[in-house]
């Protein structure tokens, strides 16, 4: 990603870097660190892995237990020679993560304790809730979603902005034991039908609308849309609540008087008042969060559940194309949670701790809810970007809160680094000390800017690897033990056990580069996929038995330094988000005019990477007509509409014919190479084909 060095950062751009330099742990933060040296992380690491249960076990003593287990702490099966995958932790205990989480922090004293600062997309927007208030709030929620007759096991759609309410509702979900299933509020009403109808869910939580920059979504008329598909579907959603976050509403539902009317502001944090927003409103079905909570008791008893029963279910992309809904379960993910917040983090009682992502992604469940409330820390929930009002507005967050452990991604990284370092610099940033990463691989220039110019070269990097089906951090530093390469995530978490696989599926110990597995279960890893358990075993279990392949590569270098290579199946990491290949050919192949199509991954300097489409007209004789601007824009808004936003692709090129095998695969390594106009594509001697790839290279957009 060298072409970062010219996009007019002030910064000395450092223009050569040694991949084995290494950067210690900060001297100021090893003395109260929890994990102190490398050698104590080794320590723990060999127990961890020796001994899990004595290591979780005594990670389970800090929470609260109604019952405790009589049989096995850990129980599974990795192979599936041997029969199904199963994992199991603590099966047969009983706790509740949102007493966890809220009621046993309060008994501890900290009730008075800020739990989130609210920070709105306009910067004159915040507000913040205490333990304390938190908790009576997913107390009164969780009567409200059982006067619903929401009860245990059912499956809760959200599909909110990033406000308090968000997380109120996931906590009161878990309280009854009935199981949230988030979608991220950039989701089109399609794709969110889809998770709505494979999870079979019977209400939905949503906002009016939000701000997002300087432009507004109408979340209520997406959610409209997507409900109205459940419906065509035979599968109506009965219950549909709105946050009023917008505070205007419109004729249609004022004029609805048992349903709305001037509803109290019960929202426990500022509001953006919008004049534009209109919103349908369906009576019977569609509530406001207000009217509800209004006579809503504040004393809920927790459901005492199974460790094992279902907390979450949470989307992710598929190779197939059909996303699919990975499981947590509740003990497991709370220990693990828990404890990668704990020492990643390295928590301290004082700490701010800022998670930029987005709850409606696995980043945001983990380290913007139940990773920092179990630990009783003071979280931040933001709800703009990076660039609003201009791109200062994280590092002016910073300074507001005094921010002490920041969470990001490399993509808002990349592209915060090419605004002058003034950006950055004009703000204090003193009170910081950890900077984590994670996402997509970080590139070295990233990660250096990261360090010297955001941390002012006194800070500890975290690299972090994980995955939505990982629960949380896998391979990761602990930041006052571990030496930091840039670009390196470093080594596992406590209890983790990588290896790396030749594609014989035989362990490469030594240096070497190959597929990233893991060898035992953790507390946080998946459970299943949801409805559909031989998904589940095919995707990780099958192609290299007695194994969890986690569809990455990694190398791991003469110093036993563990580098994520990226995806080694049909998957593409747009800006930290997971997308198939397959998803986006399918929205293109809907278009009319569209015989065919292959996208492939092709490396952009601030995404990370970005999509490609190769496109086959119905009609190819009358090709140069018909592929035109327009129909790039055509299908460009097809897969907008389609998947989301964030989906869209960066190049879309007329393909008369795509090279396939005699067998009829497409050759997509043949396509990634076209794509980035490498002429060097190697053997082609199983194309049925040859001249296509001439012509494929012919037709190029001038911008690619
Ligand atoms: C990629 C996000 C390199 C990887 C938590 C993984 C990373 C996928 C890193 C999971 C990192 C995540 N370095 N690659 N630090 N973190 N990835 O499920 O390809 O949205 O498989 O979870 O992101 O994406 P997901």
């Amino acid at each position: 990603m060298s072409d970062t060095n010219n996009q007019g950062s002030q910064s000395q751009h450092i223009h050569y870097h040694d991949p084995n330099a290494k950067f210690d742990p900060p001297e100021r933060l090893i003395k109260n660190a929890h994990i102190k040296s490398f050698t104590q992380y080794q320590q723990m690491y060999e127990q961890s892995i020796n001994d899990p249960e004595l290591f979780w076990s005594q990670i389970a003593e800090q929470f609260h237990w109604e019952s405790q287990s009589s049989g096995q702490f850990l129980d599974y099966n990795f192979d599936v020679r041997k029969g199904p995958i199963f994992i199991k932790w603590m099966e047969g205990a009983r706790t509740n993560i949102s007493f966890n989480m809220l009621d046993r922090n309060v008994e501890k004293g900290l009730g008075d304790k800020v739990a989130f600062y609210w920070e709105g997309n306009d910067p004159g927007d915040h507000g913040k809730i205490t333990y304390q208030e938190l908790l009576e709030k997913v107390c009164m929620f969780s009567n409200v979603l059982k006067g619903l007759g929401i009860k245990k096991g059912n499956r809760v759609a959200i599909y909110m902005p990033m406000i308090v309410e968000l997380v109120i509702c996931m906590l009161a979900c878990a309280r009854i034991g009935a199981v949230h299933s988030i979608v991220f509020a950039g989701f089109s009403a399609e794709s969110l039908s889809d998770r709505i109808l494979d999870a079979n869910c019977c209400a939905i939580a949503t906002a009016d609308g939000v701000w997002r920059g300087s432009k507004l979504l109408n979340l209520k008329s997406i959610v409209d849309k997507a409900l109205e598909i459940c419906k065509e579907k035979g599968k109506p959603v009965a219950t549909c609540i709105v946050v009023r976050h917008m505070s205007v509403l419109s004729e249609e539902a004022s004029s609805d008087s048992n349903n709305v009317g001037e509803a109290p502001d019960e929202s426990p944090v500022g509001k953006r008042p919008c004049k534009k927003l209109k919103i349908n409103w369906q009576p019977g079905r569609d509530h406001w969060w207000s009217d509800l909570m209004k006579t809503a008791d504040k004393n809920c008893d927790p459901e005492w559940v199974d460790a094992e029963d279902p907390l979450f279910m949470l989307y992710t992309s598929g190779s197939t194309g059909k996303p699919k809904g990975v499981l947590h379960t509740v003990a497991g993910y709370m220990l693990y949670a828990a404890a990668t917040t704990k020492y990643v983090f390295d928590l301290q009682p004082d700490d701010i701790y800022w998670c930029t992502a987005d709850i409606g992604w696995i980043t945001g469940h983990t380290y913007v809810c139940y990773g920092p409330l179990g630990n009783g820390v003071s979280g931040i929930i933001f709800e703009g970007t990076p660039f609003y009002p201009d791109a200062g507005r994280f590092w002016a967050v910073i300074e507001k809160y005094k921010v002490t452990k920041f969470y990001t991604a490399p993509t808002a990284i990349r592209s915060l680094m090419k605004f002058e370092d003034n950006f950055v610099t004009k703000y204090n940033r003193s009170s910081l000390r950890i900077l984590g990463t994670v996402g997509e691989p970080i590139n070295p220039e990233a990660w250096l800017w990261y360090h010297r110019v955001v941390g002012n070269s006194e800070c500890a990097i975290v690299d972090t690897f994980w995955q939505t089906e990982t629960g949380g951090h896998v391979i990761t530093p602990l930041p006052a033990a571990t030496k930091t390469k840039p670009g390196s995530a470093t080594f596992p978490f406590f209890g983790i056990v990588p290896a790396i696989l030749s594609d014989e599926g035989k362990e490469i110990t030594g240096p070497g580069e190959g597929y990233l597995v893991f060898k035992q279960p953790w507390p946080g890893i998946m459970r299943t996929v949801f409805g559909n358990h031989e998904r589940f075993e095919i995707t990780y279990f099958k192609k290299f038995p007695g194994y969890y392949t986690t569809g990455d590569g990694a190398k791991r270098d003469e110093e036993g330094y563990l580098w994520i290579t990226g995806r080694i199946d049909d998957m593409v990491n747009v800006s930290g988000h997971l997308l198939s290949t397959a998803e986006v050919e399918s929205a293109l192949q809907e278009h009319d005019a569209v015989s065919e199509a292959a996208s492939v991954s092709h490396p952009h300097h601030i995404k990370g990477e970005c999509i490609y489409c190769f496109v086959t007209l119905k009609e190819a004789s009358h090709l140069g007509e018909l592929f035109n601007d327009e129909l790039v824009k055509e299908l460009t808004a097809a897969v907008r509409q389609k998947i989301g936003p964030f989906a869209q692709p960066d190049f879309i090129q007329n393909a008369p014919a795509l090279p396939k095998t005699r067998s009829g695969k497409i050759m997509r390594r043949i396509l990634r190479k076209i794509a980035v106009n490498d002429r060097d594509i190697g053997d082609t001697s199983t194309l049925a084909d040859e001249t296509v790839i001439d012509t494929l290279f012919k037709l190029r957009p001038k911008d690619a």
